[in-house]
């Protein structure tokens, strides 16, 4: 139910041409985000001894670099770009808050702290079975907003492309922590642990559906107009 109003969310807010831009730079951040997250796991996985999972994370973190470059590009067409944060909050209390976890993530990684989550020390069942769940639910979820854009103009139809091959790329994603989880534990223990991070991306929706309503579902701007190019 939580994943199908918030893909409902986004699908109408992607093929709303005044919200798409804000949508497009949210997912540029979340997905080149994840990148040094996930090449320090490489590291961490070859220097454990396993080439196999330092192998998978290292694709993982190149397809997560071109997917951000996915977006970055269809906002560029758009004439916009992400906001530079980092270049525009240099104030103590922007960058404090800056650092809070989105209710999102707050509620899905209850009980763990930011320190726990960190690529050195992570606990690998909690990152494999976390981390399936949001790959998997992200391949339908962007699937499900490649269909809502309409194909009649070529830069959408090239967008609603990139985010088809992105979802395909989530799938693969999905499907290696998948294999990864059962190579350290038996079927049974791999939906057990799958079970129940499910439970938590739900109670995660939820809490995060709470916030946009709360907001009145006002989200904060992401993008500005593109700097004009020096000739
Ligand atoms: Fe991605
Ligand atoms: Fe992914």
């Amino acid at each position: 139910m939580g994943s199908g109003a918030v893909a409902y969310y986004y699908a109408a807010q992607i093929r709303d041409s005044k919200t798409r831009p804000n949508v497009l730079a949210g997912f540029q951040l979340a997905e080149s985000g994840s990148v040094p997250f996930l090449s320090a796991l490489s590291d961490r996985a070859a220097a454990e001894g396993d080439t196999w999972l330092a192998e998978k994370l290292a694709k993982h973190a190149s397809d997560e670099t071109r997917h951000g470059q996915v977006f970055a590009h269809a906002l560029k067409q758009l004439n916009k770009q992400v906001i530079d944060f980092k270049r525009q909050s240099q104030s103590p209390s922007t960058s404090k808050s800056k650092q809070q976890r989105s209710p999102f993530f707050a509620a899905f990684y209850e009980g763990y702290t930011q320190e726990q989550l960190k690529p050195p020390v992570i606990d690998w069942d909690v990152f494999m079975a976390s981390t399936y769940i949001l790959e998997l639910d992200a391949s339908k979820d962007f699937t499900r907003m490649a269909k809502v854009l309409p194909d009649d103009e070529p830069t959408t139809r090239n967008l609603k492309m990139g985010i088809l091959s992105i979802a395909k790329d989530e799938t693969g994603h999905a499907a290696y922590l998948y294999e990864a989880m059962l190579r350290r534990m038996s079927a049974n223990q791999v939906e057990q642990l799958v079970d129940k991070w499910r439970n938590r991306k739900i109670n995660a929706l939820l809490a995060m559906v709470g916030g946009i309503l709360q907001r009145n579902g006002e989200t904060r701007s992401l993008v500005q107009d593109s700097e004009p190019v020096n000739v």
